[in-house]
């Protein structure tokens, strides 16, 4: 896919799948802005250019929770990019949780997960849509999650109950936004290893629940983060323009819980 000239702003680009669908955009010739929470992280990113690469990575820290902030850093970068035409919001997970009952779950554990999941997307696409509209073209793809459409394998209500929040806010957002030539769609990743979060869910499985967990999934293996950056590419592509309000399901062909 060639996506020159087009300009994407990743959100959660500091790790896995983010940092993976950074490096295909970039190396199919987009200019990329990285953004993350962790500045150090998402900084090297700018740095580094895999052979091959055409496309231009810029990265700036952002927090997604923080209405001024996102503000100020969408801003700062459609000034120096001379707009923004895709959103990938990538930022999310569960930040390091565990499952816990819930009636143990306090407001300071569930307030995190639906700022950065679903707070986060409304926020950035708030600051790109105008631009978006003026220009008449826009893609916004988020990374939900099977949990969101199933039973979470992490047990975390309020993960479960943010990436469900998420495929209703692309539903009602393509739906305001296809007028103006703006598609809104969501991919849900099955489970992949990413981050020391998943590991230790994965171990946590042990030897005999990991090949349960294969054996649900008809395609045998587990996700790769290059599985989720080419359904990205495929949302933001001219392919993708009559798809929207849509949640595609990267899961090896999970069913759903
Ligand atoms: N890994 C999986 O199995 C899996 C499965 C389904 C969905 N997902 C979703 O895919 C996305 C990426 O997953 P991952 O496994 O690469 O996660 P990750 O934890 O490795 O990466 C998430 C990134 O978001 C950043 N982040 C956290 N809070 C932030 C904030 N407030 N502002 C900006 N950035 C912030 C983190 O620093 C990190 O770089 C998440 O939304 C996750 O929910 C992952």
């Amino acid at each position: 896919m060639n996506f020159e000239g087009r300009r994407v702003l990743v959100t959660g680009a500091a790790h896995g799948i983010g940092t993976c669908i950074v490096q295909n955009f970039a190396a199919a010739g987009a200019v990329v802005a990285a953004t993350d929470i962790l500045a150090d992280k998402v900084a090297a990113l700018q740095n580094d250019r895999p052979e091959g690469q055409t496309g231009r990575i810029v990265s700036r820290a952002m927090d997604v929770a923080d209405e001024a902030g996102v503000e100020a850093a969408v801003g700062a970068l459609q000034d120096e990019l001379g707009g923004i035409d895709t959103l990938i919001h990538v930022a999310g997970g569960t930040l390091g949780q565990v499952h816990a009952p819930v009636e143990e779950v306090r407001l300071e554990d569930w307030d995190p997960i639906f700022n950065v999941n679903l707070r986060g997307a409304f926020l950035v696409a708030r600051c790109l849509v105008p631009g978006m509209k003026a220009r008449g073209f826009g893609r916004i793809i988020l990374l939900s999650s099977g949990a969101g459409l199933g039973v979470s394998m992490t047990g975390i209500q309020a993960y479960a109950a943010a990436k469900a929040g998420q495929v209703g806010f692309v539903r009602q957002l393509g739906h305001e936004l296809g007028p103006y030539g703006i598609t809104v769609n969501a991919v849900a990743p099955g489970f992949l290893l990413t981050n020391p979060g998943s590991d230790l869910q994965w171990a946590s499985y042990g030897e005999d629940g990991q090949k349960q967990v294969i054996q649900q999934i008809p395609r045998r293996r587990l996700g790769k983060p290059e599985d989720i950056a080419h359904a990205t590419m495929f949302f933001a592509s001219d392919l993708a323009d009559w798809i929207t309000c849509q949640v595609l399901s990267v899961s090896g062909g999970q069913a759903k819980a």
